[in-house]
């Protein structure tokens, strides 16, 4: 091939970037990288050129159709019953902007920024301006800053909004090493509660050091048989059920689960109906107040988010296997850029 066709080639693909793609439903093994064309940006748009992006257990969810009872059948019907319409994965990233629409008001090129918009695992991506997206928090790196918005929103919002956590209660934490339960046991700290983080001992140090007052190892102990009670048991992994921790919550206690099935939402629907302890369950829907106020708390030393790994963009198919292991101990993080 000469010199003019590669200058070609050259010339067309300036406008390409990288992306993550999975045309069909299976395991970390259908990610692909591909090269498609940047995304173009409306007046109200800003063009985020991404640093970082997490790799959630979401992400891995969507992926996989890995859904609780019942689940599977209506993600099908939301995200394509074949195969996803939307084929590029991952939702949390942290970057900078690299070009705005003309009517967009709150960021400038050069910003550092994070958020969560779809298509996050490419190495540019579009969103409004007034959707989450927010300036990085000056005390976080960009993996860290990647680190916030699923684990810290989703666990701001089954506390604050689906819980509504109040100062002074006992809170059970199970899966309190993970991605939500961190966010979790800080949370629950900053809102005055007494947490007792259930984990396995590998991870002791690290929950203590967030705040948390109590600490059991589950592959030693049962909690549900330590005669304990607690106005609120979280858990964060869907590895406990709302039968079973009955004894361990105090009447009109609250057992709350990330992870239900269709079955559980008759539970949450029979039980908020009914006096006496409630299931609480939900999706998590985050806002941009969400992130702003989590930066607020970042800021002010509060909180902090857990990097449990970092993984190159080519090596995406293994941070999705690691992300849906069971065993990270906060965030997986994929640096789409080299820059730490
Ligand atoms: N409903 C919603 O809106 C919503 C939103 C966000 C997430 N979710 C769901 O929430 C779930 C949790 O996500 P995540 O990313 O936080 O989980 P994760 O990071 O994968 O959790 C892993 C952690 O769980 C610990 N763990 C494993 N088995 C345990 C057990 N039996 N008891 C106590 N701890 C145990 C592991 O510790 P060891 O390795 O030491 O065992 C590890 O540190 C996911 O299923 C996700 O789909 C739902």
């Amino acid at each position: 091939m000469n010199i003019y066709i590669y200058s070609l080639i050259a010339l067309f693909m300036k406008d390409n970037m990288r992306c993550v793609v999975y045309e069909k439903y299976g395991g970390p093994e259908v990610l692909e990288i591909k090269s498609v064309p940047i995304p173009t940006i409306s007046d109200k748009e800003v063009l985020v050129k991404v640093y970082s992006v997490c790799v959630t257990t979401g992400d891995c969810r969507l992926r996989s159709l890995d859904m609780p009872g019942g689940m599977k059948f209506l993600a099908r019907l939301g995200l394509g019953y074949n195969k996803p319409r939307n084929p590029v994965p991952g939702m949390m990233f942290s970057g900078v902007v690299e070009s705005v629409g003309s009517a967009v008001t709150k960021f400038k090129v050069g910003d550092e920024v994070f958020g969560s918009a779809m298509k996050a695992s490419c190495e540019f991506l579009k969103i409004n301006e007034d959707k989450d997206i927010v300036l990085k928090p000056s005390n976080l790196s960009f993996n860290e800053a990647a680190a916030v918005p699923f684990g810290g929103v989703s666990s701001l919002i089954f506390l604050r909004d689906f819980t509504k956590l109040k100062s002074g209660q006992k809170i059970l934490i199970n899966g309190a090493s993970g991605e939500l339960g961190l966010f979790a046991v800080q949370l629950a700290k900053y809102y005055n509660c007494e947490v007792t983080a259930v984990c396995s001992g590998k991870s002791f140090d690290l929950v203590k050091s967030l705040g948390a007052d109590f600490v059991i190892d589950y592959t030693k102990e049962n909690f549900m048989e330590n005669g304990k009670t607690y106005d609120v048991i979280f858990d964060t992994i869907g590895k406990i059920t709302f039968k079973n921790s009955l004894n361990s919550l105090v009447h009109k206690g609250k057992f709350v689960e990330t992870v239900a099935s269709l079955l559980d939402y008759l539970t949450v629907l029979r039980t908020s109906i009914f006096g006496g302890k409630k299931f609480v369950a939900g999706v998590a829907i985050g806002k941009v107040a969400d992130l702003e106020f989590l930066k607020t708390l970042i800021e002010e030393e509060k909180i902090k988010p857990i990097v449990a790994k970092v993984f190159s963009f080519e090596d995406i198919a293994r941070a999705h296997a690691f992300a849906e292991g069971g065993t990270k101990v906060g965030s997986c993080i994929v640096e789409v850029v080299k820059h730490e």
